[in-house]
């Protein structure tokens, strides 16, 4: 096999209490990627999409993540990449890791799985570290194992697969951009202890609600004290829009990632809808443009499309 192409999901990272250390992937919106194994040791990229991102090797985020593979593997290999992005970038659904995970996990299917999953996070927080300054893998760890991950530790890294409970996620962006390098910028590099043991609790409350699947526990967990205070301002309509998705049934939610996306984790897909519909009412009546999705949780990451 020398070619293969890809989907590759958004991911929700922290979900809500758990900043850089709890995501989920999605079914969508999806990246398609085609990656051809080469004998030289270059890389080629080129985007067929519009949003102008860089083809150099060290100013892509797949380059930097495909480059890395390059360096840990026997052989001198190389790659000509071609990418089609769905996801935004700046949207806060993991555009940047979605380019240097997808990239590195066709990659290691053409090495006929000659690296582990952990490995391949590794390489792709290069993406990570080039797109946002910081090597934090709560995007790329969903986006590589499915499902909801947790990173425990990111180094040295240690990465716990959680249960994908049977939710729904309805999630909007408003068409504004939020750099993850700003959104980070902005928080406090303090954290008051009573702030900090209301968080750990509500982690902790997440992560036994997902193994459990004690779908009360996980809604009540869904609370940020430390970030969300923050982070909110950048988004307008955030309180408003969290209010009306609670009253139409969600679970709960809060910003993806570092946003400006929101997502809203709901118990069917009926409700699911219910939330998308107040979403777009909120941005709609500011005059926001706004992109919605309604979706599950998805349980396998990188998808394969074809081979040859
Ligand atoms: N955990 C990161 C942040 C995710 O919130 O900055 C960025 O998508």
């Amino acid at each position: 096999m020398k070619k293969i192409k890809v989907a590759v999901p958004a991911t929700v990272a922290n979900l809500v209490c758990g900043f850089d250390i709890l995501g989920l992937a999605l079914h969508e919106p999806c990246d398609i990627m085609e990656l051809e194994l080469i004998n030289e040791p270059i890389i080629n990229i080129k985007h067929t999409d519009d949003y102008g991102l860089p083809e150099t090797v060290e100013e892509n985020v797949a380059g930097v993540a495909l480059q890395a593979l390059i360096e840990a593997y026997e052989k001198p290999i190389g790659f000509n990449l071609t990418v089609h992005k769905n996801i935004k970038p700046g949207s806060g659904l993991g555009s940047s890791a979605a380019g240097s995970a997808g990239a590195v996990v066709a990659a290691n299917h053409l090495l006929n799985n000659y690296f582990s999953k952990e490995d391949l996070v590794r390489f792709a927080m290069n993406g990570e570290k080039l797109a946002t300054g910081v090597k934090h893998a709560d995007n790329v760890a969903p986006c590589i194992y499915g499902g909801i991950t947790l990173v425990r530790s990111a180094f040295p890294l240690d990465i716990i697969s959680l249960a994908s409970p049977d939710l729904y996620v309805t999630v909007v962006h408003p068409q504004l951009e939020v750099k993850t390098a700003d959104a980070r910028q902005i928080l406090r590099k303090d954290v008051k202890l009573k702030d900090a043991i209301k968080q750990w609790g509500n982690i902790a409350g997440l992560v036994t609600g997902i193994l459990k699947n004690d779908i009360p526990l996980i809604s009540r967990s869904l609370e940020d004290v430390i970030i969300e205070p923050v982070r909110s301002i950048l988004i307008p309509g955030f309180a408003i829009l969290k209010d009306l998705c609670k009253e139409a049934g969600a679970l709960g939610g809060g910003i993806s990632g570092s946003g400006p996306s929101i997502f809203m984790l709901s118990e069917n897909e009926f409700i699911a809808k219910q939330v998308e519909q107040e979403m777009i009412k909120v941005y709609s009546s500011m005059g926001i443009e706004n992109k919605t999705y309604v979706t599950t949780i998805n349980p396998n990451g990188v998808k394969f499309i074809s081979s040859e």
